[in-house]
């Protein structure tokens, strides 16, 4: 299998479908919103988005299963599996403040075999694939080069519905304000992992996660130099819930002050 052609052609299904969403963002309100849980919205936007990756992706691989955040999920016995966030920082998007991105990502087995992240506000296409360089819109990208949680600048997501950790990631949180460079909550869990690959951030956690907000950026990160893992280090972190990435350097500083508040 060409995975070069086929995540090229992913980059540009992306890019079609970001430029519908784009579109939608200058006529959407917030009454056309959707709530679905506790703190958690979807609109037609999230869901003519899955449709419109479903559709463009069932051509280009037939016969692949997919696992899509908003229900079009097909169990399949499929060697290969497409896992799809098709609006990752909704709440961002219902409120008109960037970043919004569309996560796809392609297992084979249990391996995610490419990834592409495109953060629609901005236009940046981030992508790699099994043995590739990691890309932004067509230029090779690398995670940053600090040594030590002191000279990093970290991102996070913060609880919005399991609030059984609050209490320790709240002591996180003030652990990484008095000893990094500070703390940032962009809404795009996607977003923050692609920006950790192209070295704007150098780490980054959070915990409630789902396969859909990380697949595609773990493999981008990875192929970008970088580490990801769950909190004790582990490789449970694509459908565990619990999620760290940084660059190489700082990962086992970082690994272990997030194990210290966050471990269950
Ligand atoms: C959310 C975003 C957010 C993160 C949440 C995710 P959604 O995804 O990635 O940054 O903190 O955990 O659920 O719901 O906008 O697709
Ligand atoms: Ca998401
Ligand atoms: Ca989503």
């Amino acid at each position: 299998m060409d995975l070069e052609k086929i995540c090229l052609e992913v980059c540009e299904l992306a890019k079609e479908t970001g430029s519908f969403i784009r579109n939608e963002a200058r006529k959407f309100s917030t009454d056309m919103v959707e709530v679905k849980g506790s703190n958690n919205f979807v609109s037609y936007v999230d869901k003519t988005s899955e449709k419109k990756i479903i559709e463009g992706l069932s051509k280009l691989l037939p016969g692949s299963g997919f696992i899509a955040e908003e229900e079009t999920t097909k169990e399949s016995e499929a060697v290969f599996q497409w896992i799809i966030d098709p609006l990752d920082g909704t709440t961002n998007f219902i409120h008109g403040l960037p970043p919004y991105a569309i996560s796809i990502a392609l297992m084979e087995g249990k391996d995610i075999v490419l990834g592409v992240v495109y953060e629609i506000f901005a236009s940046e296409c981030f992508y790699a694939w099994k043995d590739s360089k990691a890309y932004l819109n067509g230029k090779e990208i690398q995670v940053s080069k600090s040594a030590k949680i002191s000279d990093s600048l970290i991102a996070t997501g913060f609880p919005y519905y399991d609030y059984s950790l609050v209490k320790p990631f709240l002591d996180s949180l003030n652990y990484f304000f008095v000893n990094s460079h500070g703390v940032r909550r962009i809404g795009s869990a996607a977003t923050d992992i692609a920006y950790v690959a192209c070295g704007r951030f150098d780490a980054f956690y959070e915990y409630g996660l789902h396969a859909w907000d990380v697949a595609a950026g773990s493999i981008i990160l990875k192929q970008a130099g970088g580490k990801v893992s769950d909190f004790k280090g582990g490789e449970n972190c694509i459908f565990g819930s619990e999620y760290i990435a940084s660059n190489s350097n700082i990962y086992s500083e970082f690994l272990e002050i997030v194990n210290k508040f966050l471990s269950r």
